[in-house]
């Protein structure tokens, strides 16, 4: 019998990719906010869990945005803490496993040795507080797997930087880049056949609590577009800058990055 998943925030750019995975090997029911607003109908999304009854819970819901999360933080506590919180309450009991992602963001900037599972949190921003807050009560709570995840690099990214630079390159136009703000990024291609073979099949991980995945060297956006673009013409009208150069008036956390002490969970990098 195939394993049945309900796969929450089915829209999101990460739950894509998934999907592309699951949809085929497991009984996967996706949700969107179309089907449900998940922090205003709560009791409707329990209906529908009651009525499926999965065995595993895979949360993608998130207000993921820094900026958004610092111009509304009561949504992003809701959308990022209580939900998960409640999710969590939900599955208690219940022989139910709830996958929930995380960031790299819940650390703060700048730290000389990157955080592996063990070091302590400091968030900066609402938006690593607010996921911080839901792990914290994960880590606590029965039958959970926290996924923390640096920078993402994917064919389904399309709202992330990597991707906006990619199209501005392929319209050909000339483009600025960070030289200075950093991850360990990795591709969703690679995470999501580690996620469906490791995880939901091989179940590797489900005792652990928690598992950061990251590729093993800090890279700036500029050097991971680099590592993308080939072609000499291409590579011309690629502007390195410091981040100061955009002018936002949020700043953004410039070092982040994760390290994993699970040697599987530290993957090598690679745009496909
Ligand atoms: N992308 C990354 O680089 C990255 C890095 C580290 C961790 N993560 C974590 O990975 C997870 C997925 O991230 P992502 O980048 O794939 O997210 P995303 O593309 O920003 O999508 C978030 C999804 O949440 C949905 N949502 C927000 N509020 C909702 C509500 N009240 N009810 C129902 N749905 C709601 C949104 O629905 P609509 O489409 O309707 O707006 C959207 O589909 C998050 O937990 C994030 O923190 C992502």
């Amino acid at each position: 019998m195939k394993k049945k998943i309900v796969l929450i925030g089915a829209n999101s750019s990460l739950a894509k990719q998934l999907i592309k995975k699951l949809k085929n090997t497991t009984q996967l029911l996706q949700l969107t906010r179309n089907n449900v607003d998940v922090v205003k109908s709560f009791e409707k999304l329990k209906k529908i869990l009651n009525h499926f009854k999965p065995s595993i819970i895979v949360n993608c819901v998130g207000v993921t945005k820094f900026l958004e999360c610092e111009k509304d933080p009561s949504n992003a506590y809701l959308v990022n803490s209580n939900f998960p919180i409640k999710l969590s309450e939900y599955t208690k009991g219940r022989n139910i496993l709830l996958i929930h992602f995380s960031t790299e963001a819940v650390y703060e900037d700048g730290l000389k040795q990157l955080p592996n599972e063990n070091t302590p949190p400091n968030p900066s921003t609402i938006y690593g507080n607010s996921k911080y807050i839901a792990d914290m009560a994960l880590l606590r709570a029965e039958n959970t797997l926290i996924i923390r995840l640096p920078t993402l690099v994917g064919p389904t990214q399309d709202h992330q930087i990597i991707n906006k630079i990619l199209k501005k390159l392929n319209l050909g136009q000339k483009v600025f880049v960070s030289k200075d703000i950093y991850s360990t990024p990795i591709n969703t291609v690679d995470f999501s056949n580690f996620f469906l073979k490791d995880i939901i099949f091989k179940k590797t991980f489900y005792k652990k609590k928690i598992i950061h995945l990251c590729s093993k060297k800090r890279l700036s956006t500029y050097q991971i577009i680099k590592k993308i673009v080939n072609e000499k013409e291409v590579i011309q009208r690629i502007i390195p800058v410091s981040e100061n150069f955009f002018k936002n008036k949020f700043v953004k956390p410039k070092k982040l990055g994760l390290k994993s002490i699970y040697k599987k969970c530290t993957r090598i990098f690679k745009y496909e």
